[in-house]
């Protein structure tokens, strides 16, 4: 992504064990309402969600900190279904902390974590000893994906269920553009040393000297495709070296490095995507203000 002109570099980089502390953070801020918003949709519906599945084993693309995961959890320990987790994530620090946490709180847990891209633990999930499993892509995660990608993961998760089997998603939907921006510009600067972090990460990683206080954060919506556009502006001209790949980057003043899109979508149009990939929606939720989405699909028979 940094040779390119138009740079940017894949939101996975956010995710060192110091940006998910950050990304923690993020989801606690005033003006962050995603977090907060599905965490009401998921404790009112989390009862129906395991009543559709019956019991089944849970695997969750981006774990983080397992939070919302608990009342997921709750609803089927109250069912007295066995519970089994699989969290994925690419920070090994926050996917064993948590993982320790939930095995304390729940006896009876069962935890298989795996420190990985979404792409390569998809591939390497082996069949579950539950009659069921629910893959869970909550946080509006999806939305980081760019519609070519969004093909090739739900590609991936068609492969990963069987018929049958579940994928739990949560999404982001399109709202006013003040509320949306103000989510990702938040008045304490979370964001902003959130996304300069990816900068301390690069050169943690792979050798770089990247000087974070010439870089600026910088967050918009664009509202015809309806999306969050993050970057770091570069503050002036400068050269920056990554040892570790042998890779000289130039930037211009100004230049900007995209690291994150953020998708806002329509539910309706999920409703009917989702469809014609076969992943049907069983049942749709959504908070008061129709802020966010929470879709419980399954998978159908090719024909
Ligand atoms: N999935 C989250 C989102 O799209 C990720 C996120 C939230 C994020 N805030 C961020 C990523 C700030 C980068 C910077 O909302």
């Amino acid at each position: 992504g940094l040779t390119q002109t138009a740079k940017s570099l894949p939101a996975r980089y956010f995710y060192d064990d110091r940006g998910s502390e950050l990304f923690e953070q993020i989801c606690e801020l005033p003006e962050y309402y995603l977090t907060r918003t599905e965490m009401s949709i998921l404790l009112q519906y989390a009862g129906e969600i395991a009543q559709n599945t019956s019991a089944c084993e849970l695997v969750e693309l981006g774990s983080g900190s397992s939070t919302k995961t608990r009342i997921l959890l709750d609803a089927y320990e109250h069912l007295n279904y066995p519970l089994r987790y699989l969290p994925i994530d690419v920070s090994a620090g926050i996917l064993e902390s948590s993982a320790k946490q939930l095995l304390a709180a729940y006896p009876s847990l069962q935890v298989h974590a795996l420190a990985s891209t979404y792409e390569l633990a998809l591939e390497r999930l082996t069949p579950t000893e539950l009659p069921s499993r629910m893959i869970c892509f909550i946080g509006s995660t999806l939305g980081n994906l760019s519609p070519q990608e969004c093909d090739v993961f739900f590609s991936q998760i068609q492969t990963a269920l069987n018929v049958g089997e579940y994928l739990l998603l949560g999404i982001d939907l399109q709202k006013p553009k003040h509320l949306l921006e103000a989510a990702y510009n938040d008045s304490q600067g979370i964001t902003a040393a959130f996304n300069l972090n990816v900068l301390d990460h690069l050169n943690r990683r792979f050798g770089g000297n990247f000087d974070t206080t010439q870089f600026a954060h910088w967050a918009f919506y664009n509202e015809s495709q309806h999306q969050i556009e993050m970057h770091l502006r570069s503050l002036r001209s400068q050269t920056v070296q990554l040892r570790a790949l042998d890779l000289t980057v130039e930037f211009e003043t100004g230049e900007t490095i995209l690291t994150e899109i953020s998708r806002k979508f329509d539910l309706n149009t999920m409703r009917q995507e989702l469809s014609d990939r076969g992943l049907a929606p069983l049942q749709i939720w959504t908070d008061h203000s129709q802020w966010f989405g929470v879709l419980l699909c399954q998978l159908k028979s090719a024909d």
